[in-house]
């Protein structure tokens, strides 16, 4: 782990999205030799691992003539902008501008507070200038579990972040979305008995489905011998969702016990709104194959991600479609109390917020 305590994010009165919490801005693996630029919050930022491994994050603008610092170099001491030359620590302090002796007092952009964990690069975003984080990062257990490999991604929504939560809140849409992956039988789906509640800011929704015909995943994953008894365990915070999925051998066992065995998925998805209407989705599935190990993860993580891309064209579809019939009414029906609660966390948040 990696952090940069000493830091502390700016941050805007009337936040359109809850704050005084850790969202996701990379997956580690995307940090490599190039800075990267990414608007967070309405932030733009710049992200980049420095020579020593340290993750930084400085806003993306550099104090001389505002180039964007993501169009920079990497270099031993920090980030360099790709304009004049100016270098900058990971605190965004100025060390160097060439052809000058005096750096000026005021050279500085602003830093922001990353921590770097279980392959996720969290960033703090408080309500206040100055605000200081009163819990740690999510904890992520399955990215190093024994039983597990996974892998993962990222997509860029051209939708608002919360059309993201209601669709993973009901995966009643497997039957018509993701026929040819996660599917199985709309039917099934749809009648599956739905367990919501909710606890301070987390929603959990259980949805168990005995008996079914394993869907085209589940059959390429794991040997079942025929029908199986399927289940749906989703945990919604505000700032990520974590969905375990998978199947047994129909009556082999208890599909609600703790340690089942068959086939597992857990998957890991971190929503960060970039803009009111557009958002950042990280993603991440971990499977648990007893043998034929890294192929079997490469079928999951393949096709998790066309299904996720299934799901992409249809929030983004949806959206458009909203914009249009703007203010035209919608009904609710049965599958959507999940998200409906999701939804009244994050109003009552906003509201605490601003
Ligand atoms: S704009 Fe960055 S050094 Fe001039
Ligand atoms: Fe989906």
């Amino acid at each position: 782990m990696t952090t940069c305590t000493d830091t502390l994010v700016a941050t805007k009165a009337n936040s359109p999205f809850p704050l005084d919490r850790w969202y996701l801005a990379a997956l580690s693996k995307e940090l490599t030799d190039k800075p990267i630029a990414r608007t967070l919050l309405n932030h733009p930022i710049v992200l980049y691992r420095a020579l020593d491994g340290q993750v930084n994050a400085l806003q993306d603008r550099c104090c001389h003539r505002q180039l964007p610092l993501s169009m920079g170099t990497i270099e031993e001491g920090g980030l360099r902008c790709g304009y004049h030359g100016l270098l900058f620590d990971g605190q965004g302090k100025c060390l160097e501008v060439p052809g000058q002796q005096k750096v000026p007092r005021k050279a500085k952009v602003e830093p922001y507070l990353v921590i770097e964990q279980d392959d996720l690069v969290w960033m703090w975003f408080g309500s206040e200038q100055g605000s200081t984080p009163d819990k740690a990062p999510p904890s992520y257990a399955y990215h190093a579990h024994p039983d597990y490999v996974y892998d993962g991604g990222m997509f860029h929504y051209e939708a608002p972040y919360q059309l993201i939560h209601d669709n993973l809140l009901d995966l009643s849409h497997l039957g018509y979305v993701h026929l040819k992956t996660i599917g199985g039988d709309a039917k099934t789906h749809m009648n599956a008995e739905m367990l919501v509640e909710t606890e301070g800011e987390t929603v959990t929704v259980k949805r168990y489905m005995p008996n079914s015909t394993p869907p085209p995943t589940y059959i390429a994953a794991y040997p079942f011998k025929g029908k199986i008894d399927r289940w749906q365990e989703i945990e919604f915070c505000p700032s990520h969702l974590r969905i375990w999925t998978g199947g047994i051998d129909a009556n082999s066992e208890q599909v609600t016990a703790p340690n089942r065995g068959g086939f597992h998925m857990r998957g890991l998805h971190c929503i960060t709104p970039e803009t009111e209407e557009t958002s950042h989705y990280f993603w991440t599935i971990a499977t648990n194959p007893k043998t034929d190990i890294e192929n079997i993860k490469q079928k999951v993580v393949e096709q998790t991600r066309f299904t996720f891309n299934e799901d992409k064209v249809v929030i983004e579809a949806q959206h458009k479609s909203m914009q249009h019939f703007k203010g035209q009414p919608m009904i609710d029906i049965h599958v959507d109390t999940g998200a409906n609660h999701a939804r009244k966390i994050i109003k009552s948040l906003c509201e605490t917020s601003s």
